[in-house]
């Protein structure tokens, strides 16, 4: 069986390691592979603290892939060789006013609600767990269970794993996805912006935010993906002996906006991020920066001696109900793997796992079965589970 895989961000990149250990041929067509989102992502695996009302059902999702999260990472590194910066760091969440502290408690109910390890802090008890915050900080909620990984590093181990495991990297854009039988009733490859066709038994549409534009996919079939952009920085701690700067990843939502720190094991602290509905923009924006420093300032004052090294935006690929678009399309021989918005980074794992199973049975592993396209199809709604089903791949 040979799998064509549109896209070599992580997404693509997983499910073409995972589908190649499964003992399938797998190309990836992407100009880059291994760029993308990631290397803009901060990579928090948060699973508790970015809960959102309404998101439960994607909460599952979320969790399997956390817990999956340090065996993955074991795994990568001892197939590559590359160490992917997973540390189990843990996340403390903090609140700068009275409003803050009333968002955050709500979100500590739901946590409840939901049987997430989430513990509330007053601000004393935040401050001594980490002493670069604010004075002001009003409180806060630790989760020890939500952690970080590197994601650019992340997208090198597994460019390795799957060249590795026998993947081939096609570097052209695919343009407009090739279709065969009655009616041009299957997906039986992709046309590429060299001018050569690819064939394969299986199309897995992996192009993140750039899914929802291939060319040549039916209508109704077509993912409903947009572009949300995010603009991020990256920041260098001081090397010097004594306590970390942060020793986990801080955050808060300030004036309605999220931000959040996240501290590497090589120094690295990166600050993110915007949320903006701009279209395929990815100018990074002196209001964007501007915001970003004013309210990590707030948060951490001394985070303003640090060097600033890069400032980058990317687009979450962000669908109607804000969760990610798995396994067999309605058109036959076309799968989908894309839409994963706030959590490409941390649902890599479960994705590549429920993809490969997928493309392997025709059959959605149970517990990404909520995450299927055929939940977009009118008449469905976005909450309706499909039946479980056999189809053609
Ligand atoms: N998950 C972090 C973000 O999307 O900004």
């Amino acid at each position: 069986m040979h799998v064509v895989m549109v896209g070599g961000g992580v997404i693509g990149l997983v499910t073409a390691w995972r589908a190649a250990q499964r003992g399938m041929r797998v190309t990836v067509v992407d100009p880059a592979p291994g760029g993308g989102a990631a290397r803009v992502a901060a990579g928090m695996l948060a699973a508790v603290t970015e809960l959102h009302f309404g998101e439960e059902r994607l909460l599952a999702l979320n969790l399997a892939s956390a817990a999956a999260y340090a065996d993955f990472a074991a795994e990568l590194t001892e197939t590559t060789g590359h160490d992917i910066g997973y540390r189990a760091c843990g996340t403390l969440a903090v609140a700068l006013d009275a409003d803050d502290r009333a968002h955050l408690r709500d979100l500590h109910a739901l946590q409840q609600r939901c049987g997430l390890d989430a513990r509330w802090l007053t601000g004393r008890e935040c401050r001594r767990l980490e002493p670069m915050l604010a004075p002001g900080v009003r409180g806060g909620l630790r989760v020890d269970g939500d952690h970080q990984v590197d994601p650019r590093r992340l997208a090198d181990a597994l460019l390795a794993a799957g060249g590795g495991a026998g993947v081939t990297f096609r570097r052209a854009r695919a343009e407009r996805l090739l279709l065969a039988g009655d009616a041009g009733g299957r997906a039986v490859g992709v046309a590429l912006d060299d001018g050569t066709e690819l064939g394969g038994d299986a199309v897995v549409l992996a192009g993140g935010s750039e899914s929802g534009r291939l060319a040549g996919v039916p209508d109704g079939v077509l993912p409903p993906v947009r572009p949300v952009k995010g603009q991020v920085l990256r920041l260098r701690m001081p090397e010097t002996p004594g306590p970390p700067f942060l020793s986990r990843t801080v955050r808060a939502v300030v004036r309605g906006g999220q931000v959040y720190l996240v501290p590497r094991a090589d120094g690295e602290l990166v600050v993110g991020a915007t949320s903006e509905e701009l279209g395929w923009d990815t100018t990074v924006t002196a209001g964007g920066v501007y915001a970003l420093l004013r309210d990590a300032h707030e948060l951490v004052p001394g985070l303003t001696e640090l060097p600033l090294v890069e400032t980058r935006a990317g687009l979450r690929p962000c669908t109607p109900d804000n969760a990610p678009v798995l396994g067999p399309s309605a058109l036959p021989g076309l799968q989908l793997a894309t839409g994963h918005y706030r959590n490409g980074v941390l649902l890599t794992p479960v994705t590549g796992d429920a993809l490969a199973a997928s493309l392997a049975t025709g059959v959605l592993p149970d517990a990404a079965r909520p995450f299927s396209p055929l939940r977009f199809r009118s008449g469905d709604g976005a909450s309706a589970a499909p039946p479980r089903q056999e189809l053609p791949v």
